[in-house]
C-alpha cells in the first residue's frame, strides 16, 4: 500500500519524504488555507521534494473553470495529480484532463457508484473519505471495501486513495482490505510506529543496561 501524506506543510512533508515514507502527497483547499502559502508557492515546493503524485484541487465549480484551473496547476510540475471533486462537472473535468494524460483524483467520494462512474471518468485515483463517514455512523471502511470488489470485479485501474485517515487502526485496515494507497495526516503516519509494549519493553532494557554499568560506544 502506498503512503501519501495529507498536509501542505513542507517541513513535515520533508521529514516523512527523508525517511522513505511519501509516495506522494494530497492537498486540498482546507490543507491550504491551514499552511498559510499561496497554493502555486506551496505546492511547487512540494514538487520539488517528492517525485512520487502530488494532488493540488481545483476551487471552481463549472467544467470550464475547473479544465482551466487544472491546466494551470498541472503546469507546476509532471507529478502534479489535478484535483477535482465528484460532481458531474468535476467528473467532466477528469475526462478531459485525462484524455490529456494528466494524472486525476476524483475526491469527496461516498458511495460505490460514485467511485464506479470516476473509474468510468478515466480518473487515476479515486478519494473515498473514511473518517467523514464514520463521523455520520457509517462504516468508512466498507466502502474502501466494496470499491475494492466493484473495480476488481471489472478490471478498473483506477487506484482507490483511501482519505480522511484519522488513526492508526483506519491505516491497518486499508491495508487488509486492499485500498491500493492511503493518505494520512503526518501526525497518524508517525502514530504507525507506536506500540505500549514497545515503549515497556524499552523502558526495562534501559533499566537493566544501566545496571550492567557497560558501554558500547
Ligand atoms: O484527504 C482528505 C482529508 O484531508 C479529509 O480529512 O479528517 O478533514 O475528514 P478530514
Amino acid at each position: 500500500m502506498k503512503f501519501f501524506v495529507d498536509t501542505a506543510d513542507v517541513a513535515a512533508i520533508a521529514e516523512l519524504n527523508d525517511l522513505g515514507m511519501v509516495d506522494g502527497v494530497t492537498t486540498n483547499p482546507s490543507l491550504i488555507l491551514k499552511s498559510g502559502r499561496d497554493i502555486l508557492e506551496v505546492t511547487k515546493e512540494i514538487c520539488s521534494i517528492v517525485s512520487g503524485p502530488v494532488s493540488a484541487e481545483v476551487v471552481a465549480l463549472t467544467a470550464d473553470e475547473m479544465i482551466a484551473e487544472g491546466r494551470k496547476l498541472a503546469e507546476i510540475a509532471p507529478n502534479i495529480t489535478v484535483k477535482v471533486p465528484l460532481t458531474w462537472d468535476g467528473l467532466k473535468t477528469c475526462k478531459v484532463l485525462s484524455g490529456e494524460g494528466k494524472m486525476v483524483n476524483v475526491t469527496l467520494c461516498f458511495s460505490v457508484n460514485q467511485a464506479l462512474i470516476a473509474a468510468k471518468a478515466g480518473a487515476t485515483f479515486i478519494s473515498p473519505f473514511v473518517g467523514r463517514l464514520d463521523d455520520i455512523n457509517l462504516d468508512g471502511m466498507d466502502l474502501i471495501s466494496d470499491i475494492r470488489q466493484v473495480y476488481d470485479n471489472y478490471g478498473f485501474d483506477t487506484q482507490i486513495l483511501a482519505a480522511s485517515i484519522r488513526s492508526a487502526n483506519h491505516v491497518t485496515q486499508c491495508a487488509l482490505v486492499g485500498a491500493d494507497v492511503m493518505t494520512a495526516p503526518p501526525a497518524v503516519i508517525k502514530a504507525l510506529a507506536s506500540h505500549p509494549l514497545t515503549d515497556k519493553g524499552l523502558d526495562q532494557f534501559m533499566k537493566d543496561w544501566a545496571k550492567t554499568g557497560q558501554k558500547i560506544v
